[in-house]
Formats: structure tokens, sequence, C-alpha cells
């Protein structure tokens, strides 16, 4: 496997770290950390989609956490979208990312977005796509704006249903995808 798309799930110090930043460690959810991924995810009404608590349980193995001192400070999570091309392998969506405001700016979220790519890379997703409201976090870890009209499966998966947002072409998400294949030994940059 290409150790680029290698990702660590352990502590792992950064630039922005130092030896007295608390280093939560990341690990896959459990059943148990349901409830405390649901009020994660809902203490960012902005800038996360609500998900109902059996919506979490029933995907609890698309999520990681990062805990410390037994409290969950931390989500990452990913969906697996439809591909019709046959020559093609599906792409994944990166999904319901955040840290706990007091733990912001550490490169926690850096840290549990490569954890979730580390994963789903086993799976050799054309492509791993993000909608948000912070591309520049994203654009830090290789994610490149990218058209919504590209992704039109995710439109009918997922954003057909807001109730925000007259039409995801109005809504002020960014899409933005990572290429593995442009991340590859010897692709140009
Ligand atoms: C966005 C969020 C996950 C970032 O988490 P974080 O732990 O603060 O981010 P990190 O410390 O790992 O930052 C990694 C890099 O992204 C940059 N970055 C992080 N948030 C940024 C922002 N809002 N704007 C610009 N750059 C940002 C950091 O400066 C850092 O850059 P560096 O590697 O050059 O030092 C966090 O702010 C959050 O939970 N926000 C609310 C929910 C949300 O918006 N989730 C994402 C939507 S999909």
């Amino acid at each position: 496997m290409d150790m680029r798309h290698r990702f660590l799930i352990y502590p792992k110090a950064t630039s922005t770290e130092n030896m007295t930043t608390p280093t939560p460690t990341i690990r896959k959810a459990v059943f148990g950390d349901g409830s405390a991924i649901f009020q994660r995810i809902k203490s960012h009404p902005n800038e996360l989609v609500p998900r109902p608590l059996s919506d979490i349980l029933l995907n609890i193995d698309r999520f990681l956490v990062a805990e410390y001192n037994g409290e969950i400070v931390g989500t990452a999570a990913w969906s697996v979208l439809p591909e019709l091309d046959p020559k093609r392998n599906p792409s994944i969506e990166i999904q319901s990312v955040s840290v706990r405001q007091d733990f912001q700016g550490q490169g926690l979220g850096r840290r549990l977005v490569e954890a979730a790519m580390d994963r789903v890379m086993e799976y050799r997703p054309d492509q791993i796509i993000v909608l948000t409201f912070t591309p520049p976090f994203f654009a830090k870890l290789g994610f490149v704006p990218v058209s919504k009209e590209t992704l039109m499966y995710k439109l009918y998966q997922g954003c057909v249903n807001c109730t925000r947002y007259d039409s995801p072409f109005t809504c002020p998400e960014v899409a933005m995808a990572y290429y593995p294949r442009d991340h590859q030994p010897g692709a140009s940059s």
C-alpha cells in the first residue's frame, strides 16, 4: 500500500502540539459512544448536519472518536456513495467532523480526518469527498474544490432532503475532493 496513505490512529505529534498539550487518543467508536457522538455533532448546528442517535448507532462502524480523560472530544465519520459506472470504484464522503472547542487548533481535526482517510483508503475509493463550510481546513489535507455537478449522486442521496436551502447549488457548503491517484508515488503535483 502507498505509505503516503498510512495515517496513524494513535497520538501523533504535529507542529502545533507541544509537551503541555493534552493528546486525545483516536479510536474506533463503540455503541456506548453513541450519545456522546450525538451531542458532539449537535454542538455545531451551523456547520454539521444533525444526525439522529439511531443513524449514529446503525453506522457506528463508520465513526472514529477522539477520547481524552474518558470524554469524547472529537468525531469523524464516513459513508459510501454509489457509483453506477462499473469501471469506477465508489466514492467515500467524510462526514461529521467535530472537535470540541477547547481542543481546536491543536491538530486534532487533522488527526481525525487523516485517520478516517487511512481507514477508508483500504477500500480503494476513486475519490474521497466532503461538503464543508471550512474549505481551508480540508485544503490542508489535500482536498481540492470541485463542482457540485460532479457529485450528483451525493446531491441525490443527501442534499435533496435538506430543509435549510432551496437548492444544493445555492447552499454555501463547498464541495471538495481528494483523489488518491494524485497522491500516488510519481503523480505530478
Ligand atoms: C474544522 C475543525 C474540525 C478543525 O479542527 P481543528 O482541530 O481545530 O483543526 P487542526 O488544528 O487539526 O487544523 C489543521 C490545519 O487546518 C487549519 N484550519 C483548521 N481550521 C481552520 C479554519 N476554520 N480556517 C482555516 N484553516 C483552518 C489549521 O490552521 C491547521 O493548519 P496547519 O496544518 O498549517 O497548522 C474544527 O474547527 C471544528 O470542529 N469545527 C466545527 C465543525 C466543522 O466545521 N466541521 C467540519 C465540517 S465538515
